[in-house]
């Protein structure tokens, strides 16, 4: 884990993986743009494009990071309803946000969790740090963020 960075937690996963999805993707619901900056430096790590979230999952996206910002403890509609239309059973999801307070995501990323275990996915960690949001965190998520980011996704992958 990367110095500094005590927002990662790793899950020992709940529900079974398929081998027969072998693709990585990204989707993000982000209002504010936040928590694009996170996915699209986790995207450009896996040297993949972020994905739509208003359409529907590809087939054979084995692993999916999925993300938001955290509006009132829960992640955005789009994120909601893409998760709630899904079939996720035998994909490996981990999750990241960001927030004005730490336990904004912690608590957002929870919902998300127990939703994704419920449609069968197996979840395998999370990230967060935090975003601007009024006069707070001003700078955020910052470079060395991303990079954190980054050093998830890849961890992620292993
Ligand atoms: C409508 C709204 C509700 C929010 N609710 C919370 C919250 O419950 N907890 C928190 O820590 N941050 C909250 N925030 C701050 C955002 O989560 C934070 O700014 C985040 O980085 C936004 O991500 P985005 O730019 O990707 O939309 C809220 C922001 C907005 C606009």
């Amino acid at each position: 884990m990367v110095k500094g960075d005590t927002s990662r937690i790793s899950y020992k996963p709940k529900n079974p993986v398929s081998a027969s999805m072998t693709s990585v993707a990204v989707f993000v619901d982000s209002r504010g743009g936040n928590t694009r900056k996170v996915a699209d430096a986790i995207a450009e790590e896996l040297g993949v494009a972020v994905g739509d979230i208003t359409a529907s999952l590809p087939g054979d996206a084995g692993v999916l990071f999925l993300g938001s910002g955290t509006y009132g403890g829960k992640p955005g509609e789009a994120m909601t309803k893409f998760i709630g239309s899904g079939t996720f059973s035998g994909r490996k999801v981990a999750l990241f946000g960001t927030s004005a307070a730490p336990a904004g995501s912690e608590k957002m990323i929870g919902v998300m969790a127990d939703a994704l275990n419920q449609k069968g996915a197996a979840v395998i960690g999370s990230w967060h740090c935090p975003g601007k949001f009024l006069v707070m965190n001003w700078g955020r998520p910052s470079r060395e963020d991303l990079e954190n980011a980054k050093k998830f996704a890849r961890d992620m992958l292993r």
